[in-house]
């Protein structure tokens, strides 16, 4: 089992987007999966067109677990085959109260390390925002990838990202992979940026490798906006065949980097 984390300082560049269709590339391949979406947007949700499921019932968030209320199975919510979700309340309460009980912590890890043996993979979906829960779901990932924007501003939160793993002693070697997203080959700012970022990588986090760009895709709104994921083989949605056509094209693309990826 591996936890796998997706994280930067800054939002809307593509952590839950990369996590979620991980997720699902990986449950396809009969791997179980699970995403703790740690978010109190819970956003990942959407990307499998399943929100219904972040209020349909207040009893089986991550915090009711932790509070001994529900057992593990209870707050599974079933995305996909072989793929379950995990929503959060209030991150921020949770926070709190793992910085005042050291035991919550305790509980968290010990938590994880039961869910372990059901699944092959955790995967954890975090807010650019950051608190305790945040550092102690870090330091205990196996792997870490930093989705960065290919624009000024997501080369800053790459920055913001590193200055944040240094102040909290996070160990920057835990970066495992540099994802850039959001490239375009007709514009020049991302094209810029992606060369900046392979600098600052260089530098900052010699170890982590930099991933080959993922293109910036219009298709992603809109498959996100109907509840769909590339590795979705039936659909019956509005998708026109130009849609479909772009989705198989982004299926592909993801699979051939996802095959790629040492995550084990
Ligand atoms: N490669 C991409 N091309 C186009 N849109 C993208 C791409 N990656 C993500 N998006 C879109 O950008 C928005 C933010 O993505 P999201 O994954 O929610 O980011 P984060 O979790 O970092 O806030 C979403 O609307 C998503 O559909
Ligand atoms: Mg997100």
């Amino acid at each position: 089992m591996a936890i796998i984390s997706t994280f930067c300082k800054k939002g809307g560049v593509g952590k839950t987007t990369f996590i979620a269709y991980l997720g699902h590339y990986l449950a396809k391949q009969g791997k179980k999966v699970l995403i703790l979406s740690v978010d109190d947007q819970n956003s990942v949700f959407k990307v499998f067109g399943v929100q219904d499921k972040i209020f349909d019932a207040n009893d089986n968030y991550l915090e009711f677990l932790i509070a001994g209320h529900v057992d593990l199975g209870d707050i599974l919510i079933e995305a996909r085959e072989n793929l379950y979700l995990i929503k959060t309340l209030n991150t921020d309460k949770l926070s709190l109260k793992l910085t005042l009980e050291r035991s919550q912590e305790k509980k968290l890890q010990h938590i994880l390390h039961e869910y372990a043996s059901y699944f092959d993979y955790i995967l954890v979906d975090f807010p650019p925002s950051s608190s305790r829960i945040t550092e102690v779901l870090l330091d205990i990932s196996d792997h870490i990838l930093i989705v960065v924007g290919l624009d000024a501003l997501g080369l800053g939160g790459f920055i913001n990202t590193i200055q944040y793993f240094i102040d909290n002693e996070i160990d920057l070697r835990g970066i495992k992979y540099i994802v850039p997203n959001g490239y375009s080959k007709n514009r020049r700012a991302p094209r810029i940026s992606l060369e900046q970022l392979t600098t600052q990588a260089q530098e900052f986090t010699p170890h982590a490798v930099v991933l080959e760009a993922l293109a910036e895709r219009s298709i992603i709104k809109n498959l996100q906006a109907e509840g769909i994921s590339p590795f979705d083989d039936e659909i019956k949605s509005e998708l026109s065949s130009y849609d479909i056509s772009n989705k198989e094209l982004l299926r592909e693309d993801l699979s051939h980097m996802f095959a790629t990826l040492e995550i084990d």
